[in-house]
């Protein structure tokens, strides 16, 4: 009843854990901390976090939803106003002028705010080796069945252009 009361919707954004995995090497905060670099305790979190989706899905079907951060990325303009939506929100000018400037050049550098959303989700591919997507695959085999995101089988699959990592539609969606 206090939920209702407060008007609160929750999102919650997930990510590929080979991205995240990833990104997270750039942080000079995360190597050497176990909650942070490994895939294994990443990904029960989002084992986790799917089960309660889940729950919350059942129980307050106009107040949660998840989006997948490479949906979003791969989508921004129709992804957010979707999003927008849901808060109840309008796509304000002002919205629509961040993505303009904001999501189709890569400028500055890892914490910056610019980048080429088609292609900055997807930086693992180049940027990981193949033991480390085999490693965190296999820490991750049933994370990323639940969220949708697809296995490479071998390195000659996963370095070709037509590998989609995603499975679609994105669960919950
Ligand atoms: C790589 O995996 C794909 C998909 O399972 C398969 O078709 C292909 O034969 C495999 N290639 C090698 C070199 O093992």
């Amino acid at each position: 009843m206090l939920y209702v009361s407060l008007n609160v919707r929750l999102l919650l954004l997930v990510r590929d854990p080979r991205g995240t995995m990833q990104s997270r090497k750039h942080r000079d905060w995360c190597p050497g901390n176990p909650d942070c670099d490994r895939p294994s305790h990443l990904c029960r979190d989002l084992i986790d976090d799917y089960r309660t989706s889940e729950i919350l899905l059942k129980k307050y079907p106009s107040r949660f939803r998840t989006l997948r951060y490479e949906d979003l990325s791969l989508n921004p303009y129709e992804m957010t106003q979707d999003v927008l939506q849901f808060f109840g929100l309008p796509f304000d000018p002002m919205v629509e002028e961040f993505l303009d400037t904001h999501t189709k050049l890569n400028i500055g550098g890892v914490s910056s705010t610019f980048r080429d959303s088609k292609t900055a989700p997807f930086h693992w591919k180049e940027d990981l080796s193949w033991e480390e997507i085999t490693e965190i695959e296999e820490d991750c085999t049933k994370a990323m069945d639940m969220w949708g995101y697809r296995r490479a089988h071998n390195y000659t699959e996963l370095i070709q252009k037509q590998f989609d990592p995603l499975v679609l539609p994105a669960p919950f969606s």
